[in-house]
């Protein structure tokens, strides 16, 4: 009896370390994800789109060694955009299709929804945020770390001061406090260091200290190129402005600062990721979170142009986003791909490029598209909602290459073609474009194809947006005119990229489809999550002078106020009352 009993609990041994180690290889073997997502960033301040004003050789080396993203496409504003990349589903599929959460709101993503590291680290890996969450923190059990993040370094708010961490609300009369923190613990060490600089030593040091036996999945969520507190929105390394003397505006001179001091960060990411010897198991994606906003709320001189609006408007400058991929794992790299591609997408696509088998009931809006990313595939159509806001009162949508418009944002101030850059404001070394790019950084970290000067410059036009005259007519003609606060729009993006032939008058038939179309989708719409103010009790005043969580089940203050000489005094019984409570 024994030798038969200890034979079977040898096999059932034998079984459970074979299956162990074959997840621990299965795991090791996954690609480090590493997302570089930049905050407001417009389609025309990257170079690889044919801009000479302000260079972004590490970025466009990233893009041209990779998959240089043509048709990327985003929700037009921080929140829903950064909702949509972590569920895979559209802002109006999780409720945040309203608006940001404003720093005294009590609203988060909805706690019903599972995040992509929460999927990612339940498959084996190590999760990092490093940067901006801008989901909801008004209680503790919504903030990154307690999300599926490992681990945090950054900020809970839309935007901060570069320099001091700090989010000053100057329409209320709150105290200004820090909103930076190392997991759940402020961190006003960091004061005084420019948050690029922050967050890119951050991310170095991650990777540096990663555990390599266990893939790394980390969101480098940058403060760049948003702008910080209204008092004092443009900041940049001084030496970086001063790289940018052929740029007149002082507004946009130091914007071409906080890009160029991003454009370091993306090289020295790259760097640590090579150093490590993680860079040949690597994803790297990197793009804007949503359009530039040239005008209005936080404007910062970006540029969408020729695209037609900006951020938190209903145009392809709002939704259309500076993109690349770029990994070894890529069979096709080194192209400009006209696929048709949604930040709902990302979560499929990295989970199918990793091997990760998503939950069926997740819903996702999004699809797998990494083996037509990565075989070049002949573009498929998609269809996409890019905005449906019943409260503002507007909707964009697309359906393959047909664009539909109803109704706007701010009295339709943004439904212009914004920020077209002055004409004799060239970098001087953008003469000499191919061989800037070439001698990056990034290049020569990755650049071990035989890239060319030639494919570079065949690349950046194929990247280059002109805005076509359709059939010989003029875009002034006013059957083309749209008035979207007045009546419905649209444009067949295919041969008007621009959005200046509103075809509704011509064809009311496929106007009337698209507008359907639209019904169907808002008939799958949730209500929005949003919560207005109800009172006051996030100023900074009542927590430290810190922006923290100010509703919690345990005594008001969340567990980073739990201060070491409360645990001394109260001892075992508040730790007992916390973990009841958590
Ligand atoms: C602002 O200050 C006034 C006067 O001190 C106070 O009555 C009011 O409640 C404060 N408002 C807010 C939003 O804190
Ligand atoms: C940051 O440092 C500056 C300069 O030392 C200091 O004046 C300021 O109070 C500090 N801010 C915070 C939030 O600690
Ligand atoms: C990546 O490089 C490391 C260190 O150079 C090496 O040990 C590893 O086998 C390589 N992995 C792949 C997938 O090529
Ligand atoms: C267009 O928007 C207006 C204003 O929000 C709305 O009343 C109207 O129903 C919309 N039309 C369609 C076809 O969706
Ligand atoms: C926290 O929020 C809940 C839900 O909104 C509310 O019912 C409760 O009163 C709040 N508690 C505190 C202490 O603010």
């Amino acid at each position: 009896m024994s030798s038969k009993m200890s034979g079977r609990l040898l096999y059932l041994w034998l079984v459970s370390v074979l299956l162990s180690l074959g997840k621990a290889a299965d795991s090791s073997a996954k690609p480090n994800i590493i997302i570089i997502l930049i905050d407001d960033m417009g389609m025309n301040d990257v170079s690889f789109h044919g801009s000479n004003q302000i260079l972004t050789p590490n970025i466009d080396a990233l893009a041209y060694n990779g998959v240089l993203l043509n048709k990327h496409y985003v929700p037009n504003l921080c929140t829903p955009s950064r909702a949509t990349l972590l569920t895979g589903k559209y802002p109006i599929h999780t409720g945040m299709q309203h608006w940001v959460i404003i720093t005294d709101e009590p609203w988060s993503l909805p706690q019903r929804e599972r995040l992509m590291p929460e999927l990612f680290r339940e498959a084996g890996y190590a999760t990092h945020l490093v940067g901006k969450w801008h989901l909801g923190f008004w209680r503790k059990d919504l903030t990154p770390t307690m999300r599926g993040f490992d681990h945090h370094f950054g900020y809970y708010n839309g935007y901060i001061d570069y320099y001091d961490h700090q989010v000053r609300m100057l329409d209320r009369n709150y105290t200004a406090g820090l909103d930076f923190r190392r997991d759940l613990e402020p961190c006003p060490e960091a004061n005084g260091t420019y948050a690029t600089e922050a967050f890119t030593s951050e991310a170095k040091r991650i990777i540096e200290q990663h555990d390599k036996t266990k893939p790394l999945f980390m969101v480098l969520s940058h403060l760049a190129v948003h702008t910080g507190n209204e008092d004092d929105p443009m900041q940049a390394p001084p030496e970086e402005v001063a790289k940018f003397a052929h740029i007149k505006d002082p507004k946009r001179r130091t914007y071409a600062g906080m890009i160029s001091s991003l454009d370091k960060s993306v090289a020295q990411t790259m760097r640590a990721l090579k150093d490590n010897g993680m860079l040949n198991n690597s994803i790297v994606l990197l793009y804007s979170d949503n359009g530039a906003p040239t005008v209005g709320i936080h404007s910062n001189a970006g540029s969408n142009y020729p695209y037609r609006g900006q951020k938190e408007s209903p145009w392809e400058g709002g939704i259309r986003s500076a993109g690349a991929l770029w990994s070894p794992l890529l069979k096709e790299r080194g192209y400009v791909s006209n696929q048709a591609i949604h930040a709902i997408d990302w979560l499929p696509t990295l989970a199918g490029a990793a091997g990760i088998t998503l939950p069926q009931e997740l819903q996702l809006d999004g699809i797998n598209l990494w083996p037509a990313l990565s075989g070049n595939e002949e573009p498929k159509p998609r269809s996409f909602i890019h905005a449906l806001d019943e409260i503002f009162g507007y909707s964009s949508y697309m359906r393959d290459t047909l664009k539909y418009v109803n109704g706007s944002t701010f009295e339709g101030q943004y439904d212009h073609w914004l920020g077209e850059l002055e004409s004799n404001e060239d970098d001087p070394l953008s003469d000499n474009y191919g061989q800037q790019v070439l001698s990056s950084d990034v290049h020569s970290i990755l650049g071990d194809r035989g890239l060319t000067e030639a494919h570079i410059l065949q690349m950046r036009s194929e990247a280059t947006q002109e805005c076509p005259v359709l059939a010989g007519e003029d875009p002034q003609d006013p059957k083309y005119k749209c008035e979207p606060l007045k009546e419905h729009c649209f444009f067949d993006l295919a041969k008007d990229p621009c959005e200046r032939y509103n075809l509704a008058q011509l064809y009311p038939a496929q106007l009337e489809e698209l507008a359907q179309e639209v019904e169907q989708f808002r008939r799958t719409a949730i209500p929005t999550a949003r919560v207005p103010i109800t009172d006051y009790r996030a100023d900074p005043v009542f927590h430290n002078g810190n922006w923290e969580w100010w509703n919690d089940t345990d005594t008001g203050s969340g567990a980073g106020t739990c201060s070491l000489k409360l645990w001394i005094i109260m001892g075992s019984i508040i730790g007992l009352i916390c973990s009841i409570s958590f």
